[in-house]
């Protein structure tokens, strides 16, 4: 309900643009983009764990930089003070050309090629939404009983 809120405000904002990527992406197909793109430097699920790129379950709605154990580069964190939140929108755009939408980002990844592969890979993302709350909860509270 979190998320519905965010893009009925992205909508209600009136931000030209149709919201392209929302319904009509193939989370099938945005798998295997994912597998061949992502999956080098990102772990999605619920064994994920951070490695050259931070964890992405539950990425989708979710405020940017927001995995504790990562370390992410300065030009994520001064959005994240912004309270930059990866809407569908903002994610199709970030993927699409991440140097350009974010510079100085640390991601290397020259983006996806047409705007069904980022719709694909949205409505892939999508499907691990509901997962990250316990899963962040449950890592931080296993790094704090370790010292
Ligand atoms: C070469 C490694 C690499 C590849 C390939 C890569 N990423 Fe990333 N990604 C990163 C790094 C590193 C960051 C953190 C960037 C920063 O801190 O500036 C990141 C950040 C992100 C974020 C923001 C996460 C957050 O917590 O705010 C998303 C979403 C994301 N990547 C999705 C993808 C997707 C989808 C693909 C495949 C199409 C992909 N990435 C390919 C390394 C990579």
């Amino acid at each position: 309900m979190f998320r519905t809120a965010l893009i009925a405000a992205t909508v209600a904002g009136g931000i030209g643009a149709p919201p392209a990527f929302a319904q009509d992406g193939d989370a099938e197909a945005g798998e295997a983009l994912f597998n061949r793109h992502c999956r080098a430097c990102h772990q999605i699920g619920e064994d994920a764990r951070n490695s050259t790129g931070p964890v992405l379950t539950g990425v989708v709605g979710e405020e940017i930089a927001s995995n504790p154990d990562f370390r992410y580069s300065p030009a994520f964190t001064e959005k994240k003070e912004e309270g930059f939140v990866w809407t569908e929108e903002h994610l199709g755009e970030y993927l699409a050309n991440p140097r350009a939408y974010i510079p100085r980002n640390r991601m290397v990844f020259v983006g996806l090629r047409s705007d069904e592969d980022v719709a694909n890979m949205v409505a892939y993302l999508n499907t691990f939404e509901t997962e990250t709350e316990t899963e962040t909860e449950s890592e931080s509270e296993t790094e704090t009983k370790t010292e």
